[in-house]
């Protein structure tokens, strides 16, 4: 039986076009993607958009468009972002279509068959820029107590979900999963919400019309975030639970998501599911929050980090490689030019380009370009493989555990010990003495052997950047599978190495 793994984005709001906080997190769940991938997985990686409720329908009336319209409007703007930065996700679900609607509507009424819907009146509070109910107690000054928003009174029939009756399993299951909840400090502030008492969520709406009918009771619209979160299973052909992908994919290995939902995923999905008898998420990873040159992102500071435009400006690889290495993943980030520059200029122009230019100069220059043999029994020559061996199983487990920028360090560690390594082994001295020439040799190809490694390690993160490492070294580019290739010796003597233009422009 293959592996599998499943990893999920957020489904972004179709009320706001992408900006960087989409992209961090689609970037993050692409690189864990491609790297299970590599690993010889089956990966499921899902996106999409959401596209109900009220601030997708007052964003489109005040546009002068249908909701649909803008959904369609908007949608394509992810879709092609993802495209442009290299996004490999399996589907893109959105919340309007057919196969989503129908599984919401079956959970719902699977949920009312087991007893654990009812219909009341709602008489409380909503945050519409958060969809988010809160009672009067809760509120900041009369503002919503995560945003500081305005909220409004409602008062309306409403479907309530008995989550209070699951509050003791969903502490249970937290107990018994200590990695369910990531980071750490997430997990502790998740315990703490819970432990203050679940209460009954209000899950659908009369007020407005633009959502998922509540089967039987159509007056009512499903509340946005039950409709949303559902779309991790309807993607998965739920309700077919029994075959196909659900029963290949389920339960998800990892939700990535941003701090700013936490709650609805680490608590309102999982007595979703408690109720609907399915299992529980094994992750929930909420990562941090991106400011902007120290400033809260607003719409005019986006103009200035436009994923579209800094891709434009500075290639798809370094944006990556900048929001993934600049910040722990679960830590908050800022956002500069300086910073992004700073990264291009010396991680990867300088450490990265130059030891790939250095190296395929010296091969064509002293052995035109056919990959020498590698055979030396010289201890600093050893160390510099057995650092190689050592350090994947160290990048494995970062990957594993989401610590991208420690991943990326223990990369970069190789890059210097190469590099490292030359300085040491000096070929160019080497070169002068023909007798030494099986020497000279030996450490060139340990250099171009690390650089496949490396380009195998990278490419998750840089895809591009990977396959054209493994072209110069005259490996095929195509195989980006480390399952199988990471042992240190598999590049065959004899094959071409190119001398390559520099990998990264300096800035
Ligand atoms: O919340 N820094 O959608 P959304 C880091 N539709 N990440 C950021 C960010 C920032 N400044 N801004 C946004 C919704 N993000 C719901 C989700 S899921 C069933 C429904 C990222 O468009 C981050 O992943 O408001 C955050 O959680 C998400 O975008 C919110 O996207
Ligand atoms: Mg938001």
């Amino acid at each position: 039986m293959s592996k599998a793994f499943y990893v999920t984005t957020p489904i972004y709001y179709v009320n706001d076009v992408p900006h960087i906080g989409h992209a961090y997190t689609t970037v993050a769940c692409d690189v864990l993607a491609r790297y299970k991938r590599a690993r010889g997985y089956e990966v499921f990686f899902l996106t999409g958009t959401d596209e109900h409720g009220q601030k997708v329908e007052k964003a489109a009336l005040a546009q002068g468009e249908t909701p649909l319209q803008l959904a369609d409007r908007v949608m394509k703007r992810f879709q092609g972002l993802w495209e442009k930065l290299n996004i490999s996700n399996d589907d893109f679900i959105r919340t309007t279509q057919e196969r989503h609607i129908h599984g919401v509507q079956e959970m719902f009424e699977l949920l009312q068959k087991k007893g654990d819907i009812y219909l009341g009146e709602y008489e409380d509070w909503y945050c519409t820029p958060c969809e988010t109910f809160w009672t009067e107690t809760q509120l900041l000054n009369g503002c919503c107590p995560d945003c500081g928003r305005p909220t409004e009174k409602l008062r309306e029939a409403s479907y309530f979900f008995r989550m209070s009756k699951y509050q003791d399993a969903l502490l249970e299951y937290i107990d018994a999963h200590p990695d369910f909840i990531q980071p750490l400090s997430r997990r502790n502030e998740i315990l703490g919400f819970i432990k203050e008492g679940l209460r009954d969520l209000s899950i659908s709406r009369t007020s407005f019309s633009w959502g998922i009918p509540v089967p039987n009771d159509p007056k009512h619209v499903v509340y946005v975030w039950f409709d949303a979160l559902t779309n991790y299973i309807t993607a998965l052909s739920y309700p077919s639970n029994s075959t196909g992908n659900f029963s290949k994919f389920w339960p998800v290995d990892v939700h990535v998501i941003g701090k700013d939902i936490l709650r609805f995923h680490a608590v309102y999905w999982p007595t979703f599911l408690l109720a609907a008898g399915l299992p529980l998420p094994k992750k929930v990873f909420a990562h941090g929050w991106w400011t902007v040159e120290g400033k809260k992102m607003s719409k005019s500071l986006r103009n200035t980090v436009e994923p579209n435009m800094l891709v434009d400006k500075y290639g798809v690889d370094p944006i990556r490689y900048f929001l993934l290495r600049e910040v722990p993943f679960g830590l908050d980030g800022d956002f500069s030019h300086t910073g992004l520059i700073h990264r291009i200029n010396s991680d990867l122009a300088n450490d990265l380009g130059n030891l790939v230019s250095r190296s395929s100069a010296m091969v064509n220059k002293y052995f035109d370009g056919i990959l020498p043999e590698g055979v030396s029994d010289k201890e600093v020559d050893k160390a510099f493989i057995a650092a190689f061996t050592e350090a994947l199983p160290v990048i494995d487990n970062h990957i594993c555990n989401l610590a991208f920028n420690k991943a990326l360090q223990s990369i970069w560690e190789l890059v210097t010990r190469a590099n490292k390594y030359i300085d040491e082994r000096q070929p160019w001295a080497l070169a002068k003495d023909p007798a030494l020439k099986g020497e000279l040799g030996a450490v060139l190809y340990n250099v171009t052997e690390g650089i496949r490694l490396i380009a195998l390690l990278v490419a998750p993160f840089m895809p591009e950047t990977g396959r054209r490492m493994l072209a110069i070294v005259g490996a095929d580019p195509e195989n980006i599978m480390l399952e199988g290739h990471d042992s240190f010796g598999e590049l065959r003597p004899g094959v071409t190495v190119e001398k390559a233009q520099p990998l990264f422009p300096r800035i």
